[in-house]
């Protein structure tokens, strides 16, 4: 189970000098719009992956007068330390430098949801399929290489597709079609879990969210024509072959899981035609699947939810806090506070943010 026993936050953002020992199961951080709530998500975010949701650039995150960031954390008695400047990075786990930030989210699985880093449902096909295989990879580290090769050969294609390079190309596609099969059916097999939870729990945990005559369903579009069935490397693979000559003309593979997709319906309505507030009613109904597939598989992820009570009502925030509360997982949740949070106090712990510094309440 990822617990944060004790949080230290040296140099991020607004955030300064700071050490944190969190609740193992609810923390609430509330401040008023400016004082660091979003960093702090961020920062913890950042703890688990080695990188921000909000940005690609070190330079976004390290504080205005400063010139590095520095966290650390204890994870279930294993310390984690990230200490970065524009040209050094040093990410430890037990003060041993680790080559791959897979290794970060292993000791720390994380799942976020902020209107930051935007919804699933709704949300670009990107974000999709960053939040699927999250829940892919966390099933099954293994398929971690299948995805690195897959970028790999991808890359390879595309760069014999720019160059014009026919005759190589056979066998990379031979490669392709085994790994986007391989890549596919992790993909199907999870999201048929997350429909199997789906089913189990739309009745009981998830009743608020979802009202017993509304149906939540989503379909995973693996990135291929509807004629190729995607698992099968021999399609795929003539497929590819027949139509050499247009991702010769485009110069890229246009086809592929990394051009899947998931959609989503709420009764049988499409997500693009859902409110705001059913859209991210609905991301948090799918995020709290995946974590509760986590759970049944044994593993117990940290969930960072920012700004839980915009667009959500009373009823909703509360079912979500009561589901959370009861699998027993840590999680962080930051709020404007002025609503007044539906907590259990002997399970939560509340701070207050006020220009980056957080303090116990
Ligand atoms: N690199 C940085 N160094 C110092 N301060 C920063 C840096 N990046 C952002 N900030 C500042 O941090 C402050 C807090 O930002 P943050 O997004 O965490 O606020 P928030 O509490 O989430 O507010 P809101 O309620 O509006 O979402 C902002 O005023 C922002 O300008
Ligand atoms: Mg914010």
């Amino acid at each position: 189970m990822a617990n944060i026993e004790k949080l230290h936050v040296l140099k991020f953002r607004n955030l300064t000098d700071q050490y944190l020992l969190p609740n193992n199961n609810i923390n609430v951080i509330l401040g008023q719009n400016g004082q660091g709530k979003t960093n702090f998500i961020e920062s913890i975010y950042y703890l688990g992956h080695g990188r921000s949701f909000k940005t690609k650039s070190l330079k976004d995150i390290i504080p205005f007068d400063g010139q590095q960031i520095k966290i650390s954390a204890v994870v279930d008695k294993q310390k984690i330390s990230i200490n970065k400047t524009r040209d050094k990075s040093d990410v430890l786990i037990e003060e041993e430098k680790i080559t791959s930030n897979s290794f970060l989210s292993q000791i720390l699985p994380i799942q976020v949801i902020s209107p930051d880093r935007g919804f699933v449902v709704g949300g670009s096909p990107k974000l999709k399929r960053s939040y699927l295989d999250w829940g892919v990879f966390h099933n099954n580290n293994a398929t971690l290489k299948i995805y690195k090769t897959y970028k790999k050969t991808l890359k390879n294609i595309n760069a014999l597709l720019t160059t014009g390079s026919h005759i190589e190309l056979e066998g990379w596609f031979t490669q392709f079609a085994n790994l986007s099969v391989e890549i596919t059916n992790h993909r199907i097999s999870y999201t048929e879990k997350l429909r199997d939870a789906l089913e189990r729990e739309s009745e009981s945990k998830l009743d608020s969210l979802i009202k017993s005559n509304d149906t939540f369903y989503f379909q995973i579009q693996t990135g291929w024509p509807k004629e190729v069935n995607p698992r099968s490397q021999k399609q795929i693979f003539e497929y590819l072959l027949k139509n050499k000559k247009t991702f010769l003309k485009t110069k890229y593979l246009s086809y592929g899981p990394h051009r899947a997709n998931i959609e989503y319906f709420l009764n049988n309505k499409n997500e693009n035609h859902l409110s705001r507030g059913e859209q991210k009613k609905m991301s948090i109904v799918f995020w709290l699947l995946q974590v509760l597939v986590l759970v049944n598989n044994k593993i117990k992820p940290i969930i960072l939810i920012d700004d839980i009570s915009s667009e959500l009502d009373y009823n909703k925030i509360k079912s979500i806090i009561n589901y959370l509360t009861e699998i027993d997982i840590q999680i962080f949740i930051t709020d404007i506070g002025n609503k007044g949070l539906p907590l259990n106090t002997e399970k939560s712990t509340i701070f207050e943010i006020k220009n980056g510094v957080l303090e116990a309440v």
